[in-house]
């Protein structure tokens, strides 16, 4: 299996963390935006209502109804303007208006305005102005003021004449009644284009610090977490597939948490799972040895001849780039190719002098008896067929079938040249060993006749390596 680079599990928590992130970051830019404007609210309402309950001291209540008969030509009118205007300069105001309701009419009347208009952009009222309290579009907190006595403060952001606040306290004549409202109103476009600037970068940095955190903790959790999962995964993979030794990296990480532990349990079963594979190989292996030698000892002439095939037959599958698993059956096929000969009578295999064509025959059915008896092994794979076509000839003559070429089973072919080798480098009754050179010889003839060519070349190879001549029967 191969390692993937975002396992789904981190996939999972990074979806997770993202959301979580998001909301988290929400809730953070709520909580500083709430504070910031919290501030707004408390400093700014508390100071502009105190500016306006500074400004209603200035006025007389008791005067107003006859500065509306001849409001320009009084005196004391006249004054109270100045002081309103004293307020307004200072405080930097839009402006101040008072304005009264005539019972039982409820007539807005505006009595008071800013005269110098400074900000250009408020547009006063005329003196005297009326507009009617009871249309349904008549500011409802006005209202609280005139008929609760309310003193509030009104924010009114992004209007025409610019984001303003304005508060707003009833005006009591001598006798406690409310005769009119003051409102006194401040710009404060400055303060909102500042929140406005406050939010941005919040959220830039909110998103900064969400982005640097979801990352962190991402990479943070593949290498904490997921990496040794993939690892223990990727081990048990690795090992179920091959049931190769057990993989030395999971012990790494010690025993320090759960993880570690799930490793370490990992580790150990596969130790055992291992020990007892190897132990069963060798039981087979032993057993098969075992067998090998009884075959071996029918035969006076042929001591050690199946592990010394079993041993070419291998190095050969070796040479070829096959598996180890698959060397070992190819050893195992070999060692017990001749097994067979357990069914030819004694004083067949072991006469001295020329065999008669009728005893050669009964030789020759080794292969047929020996697949009999290996037909049965179901774990080793091609078993049989080491034994039933050892006895084949790439050019078609041999038994018990007769396959030419690459129709012989491969296993077959490979035994052919290494039992062929080991019989010339054996004793026999009627002569002893043949020497290397002619053993070599021999093989080199035999290329595309006898042999499998690719095979027997992968034999002249290990004879030319074998510089003491140790691939023989030793005495
Ligand atoms: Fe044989």
């Amino acid at each position: 299996m191969t390692k993937k680079a975002f396992p789904v599990i981190t996939k999972r928590v990074l979806l997770f963390i993202s959301v979580a992130g998001f909301i988290l970051c929400a809730l953070i830019f709520a909580a500083s935006y709430w504070a910031f404007n919290r501030q707004f609210t408390e400093q700014y309402d508390a100071d502009i209502l105190e500016i306006a309950a500074a400004a209603r001291a200035c006025l007389n209540p008791d005067d107003f109804e006859r500065y509306r008969q001849d409001p320009v030509a009084d005196q004391r009118h006249k004054n109270v303007l100045e002081l309103l205007q004293l307020f307004v300069d200072e405080f930097d105001l839009n402006v101040i208006y008072v304005s009264a309701v005539e019972a039982p009419e409820y007539r807005h009347i505006f009595y008071f305005y800013d005269p110098v208009n400074k900000h250009g952009k408020w547009k006063p009222y005329p003196l005297g102005y009326e507009e009617d309290y009871y249309e349904e579009s008549y500011h409802r907190t006005t209202k609280r003021v005139y008929e609760e006595g309310a003193e509030l403060v009104r924010h009114t952001i992004k209007s025409r004449i610019g984001s303003h606040i304005t508060a707003q306290v009833p005006v009591y004549d001598s006798k406690g009644n409310i005769v009119a409202l003051l409102g006194a109103q401040k710009n404060v476009q400055g303060f909102v284009d500042a929140r406005k600037n406050f939010a941005r970068t919040v959220i830039i940095m909110v998103l900064i610090f969400g982005v640097v955190f979801v990352t962190a903790f991402t990479v943070y959790f593949n290498f904490r977490f997921m990496r040794p999962i993939m690892l223990v995964t990727n081990e048990t993979n690795r090992f179920a597939s091959e049931n190769g030794k057990p993989d030395d990296k999971l012990l790494e990480r010690g025993t320090k948490d759960e993880l570690g532990t799930l490793a370490n349990s990992v580790y150990k079963m596969e130790g055992k799972v291992y020990d007892n594979i190897m132990a069963l190989t060798r039981m087979t292996t032993e057993t098969a040895e075992a067998l090998a030698s009884a075959i071996d000892a029918k035969d006076a002439y042929t001591h050690g001849h199946s592990t010394r095939v079993a041993e070419y037959s291998r190095d050969i599958a070796r040479r070829l780039g096959k598996t180890e698993p698959e060397c070992r059956n190819i050893y195992l096929s070999a060692l017990l190719h001749d097994v067979g000969k357990i069914g030819i009578p004694n004083s067949i295999i072991n006469k001295k002098g020329k065999l008669t064509k009728e005893e050669y025959d009964v030789i020759k059915t080794h292969p047929v008896i020996g697949a009999q008896i290996l037909a049965n092994i179901t774990q080793i794979p091609n078993i049989a067929n080491g034994a039933y076509y050892h006895h084949e000839r790439f050019d078609g003559k041999g038994y018990p079938v007769g396959l030419a070429g690459k129709k012989i089973p491969e296993i077959g072919r490979i035994i052919a040249v290494a039992d062929a080798y080991d019989a010339m480098t054996s004793n026999r009754s009627y002569r002893g060993i043949l020497s290397q050179e002619t053993a070599r010889e021999e093989i080199q003839k035999g290329m595309g006749e006898q042999f499998d060519p690719d095979f027997a070349k992968i034999m002249l190879a290990m004879i030319d390596e074998d510089k003491d001549f140790k691939m023989r029967e030793q005495n």
